[in-house]
């Protein structure tokens, strides 16, 4: 199988790394890549929004499977637009089209959609400019903390989680006339807060079979004990110990059949992975989103605990066969530590060399935000720059591998959180 990934993320990395290590797998290339994803594959410098591109590098190659790693793509219809040419026909995409990829590019949609599927979330109402009046008196109803989520694609910041009315009103003015992200909240979700601890679930799915791929936590606050301010996600774990059996099967019962049902019966063809938000309320599960991707860090330690061949279960989405392939999952823990620039997640600064990078016994770095000079150096490139993961015959063991080799590596202003996995133990 030749193989395309798309992305440049630690995400891409880990999908390469386990890629690289398929009997099945004959040329692997990753566009755009990174210093890290060299080093398992080829790196192809090209746009990949720019679908047109993509489909001719991919004609030449002969590319048999094409990964999307990130969800803009997809939102914008590249599985579409595959398949709208003839010629291109031969190539399977892992991800879904642009009607499908609305789970995650529309949170009106991915509302209505559970609404009718009934599949628990928070309740919730969409406002537009239009009756931004009746948002204000929505508001007036809730408790605080008020929760108010740009409909469309923002960067990853579109949800606004506020303890005070007034502020609630005042963003939810300027959301909703365009002032804060712009096209993505002329529609806005309000929905009641929900308390819990998350876990991110994925599924492979061809739109029929699913396979339940190793869940994850992830730590998305810069600071110590879950404080200051949203990042991509500053590390994660896997396994979740309270995601135990009885939470995974109300997870499947109550949340990942009927959306694979509820697609199917809906006639959305959704063919990829489905990156499942989950907050457990008291022992139960609730959709806190969806997304139509891997989660990133979370990919860098769900692709370790997976011991089938990744490319067996793209090729049971090529074929349709996915039930008939087998998953195994490593039982062991594995855990990953982000180190990122100084500064990050708001201004930070590029092209600081990274030190003491090599081939570690107990840890495999997965390369984030990272380029290469003329020289050879690895750069810094990136907010996040490396995802150190380890594993370990449990948690701490895992963690402590990956904090040792964390240690190791050092650039200039290098940051990382140092309580990864401690509310678990
Ligand atoms: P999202 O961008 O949709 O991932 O949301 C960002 C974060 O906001 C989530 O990971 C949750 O931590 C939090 N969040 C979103 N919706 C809710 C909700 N209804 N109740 C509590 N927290 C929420
Ligand atoms: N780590 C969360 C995400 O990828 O959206």
């Amino acid at each position: 199988m030749n193989l395309l990934i798309l992305g440049s993320g630690g995400r891409e990395h880990a999908i390469a790394w386990k890629s690289a290590q398929s009997s099945h797998l004959s040329k692997l290339f990753i566009a755009p890549g990174n210093a890290g994803t060299k080093s398992v594959g080829t790196n192809v410098d090209m746009d990949i929004n720019d679908f047109k591109s993509v489909a001719e590098f991919a004609l030449e190659n002969k590319i048999d499977v094409i990964v999307v790693g990130p969800e803009e793509p997809l939102v914008n219809g590249i599985v579409d637009y595959f398949d709208s040419r003839e010629d291109l026909s031969k190539i399977t995409l892992i991800g879904p089209n642009k009607e499908a990829a609305q789970l995650e590019g529309s949170k009106d949609f991915s509302k209505k959609f559970m609404a009718r599927h009934n599949i628990p979330t928070a309740k919730y109402a969409t406002f537009t400019k239009d009756n931004i009046n009746d948002g204000y008196g929505y508001l007036e109803l809730m408790k605080p903390p008020y929760v108010l989520k740009a409909d469309g694609l923002a960067a990853g910041k579109g949800v606004l989680i506020l303890e005070d009315l007034k502020e609630a009103k005042s963003e939810l003015k300027k959301m909703l006339t365009g002032s804060k992200f712009g096209k993505a909240s002329s529609k806005v979700v309000i929905e009641q807060f929900l308390k819990g601890v998350e876990v991110s679930v994925f599924v492979i799915s061809d739109g029929t079979h699913y396979k339940i791929l190793p869940e994850a936590k992830d730590y998305k606050r810069i600071g110590a004990n879950d404080t200051g301010l949203n990042t991509g996600g500053m590390g994660a774990v896997s396994p979740v110990p309270f995601a135990n059996r009885e939470f995974m099967d109300k997870v499947d019962n109550q949340v990942i059949i009927p959306t694979i049902k509820g697609l199917k019966k809906e006639g959305i063809h959704y063919s990829g992975f489905i990156f499942f938000g989950i907050i457990n309320v008291k022992g139960d599960p609730y959709v806190i989103e969806y997304n139509c991707r891997l989660g990133d860090p979370e990919t860098e330690v769900v692709m370790p605990r997976i011991k089938s061949d990744l490319l067996d279960l793209f090729d049971g989405i090529a074929s349709g066969t996915l039930g008939e392939r087998d998953i195994e999952i490593d039982p062991r823990s594995a855990a990953t530590i982000m180190m990122v620039s100084g500064g990050y997640p708001e201004a930070y600064e590029k092209g600081k060399q990274i030190m003491g990078l090599k081939d570690f016994e107990k840890s495999v770095v997965f390369h984030a935000g990272t380029t290469e000079n003329e020289e050879g150096a690895v750069l810094t490139n990136g907010g996040r720059v490396l995802a150190v993961t380890s594993y370990g015959r449990d948690l701490v063991k895992a963690l402590k591998k990956s904090y040792e080799t964390v240690d190791s590596i050092s650039f200039d202003d290098a940051n990382y959180r140092k309580d990864i996995g401690f509310d678990l133990l």
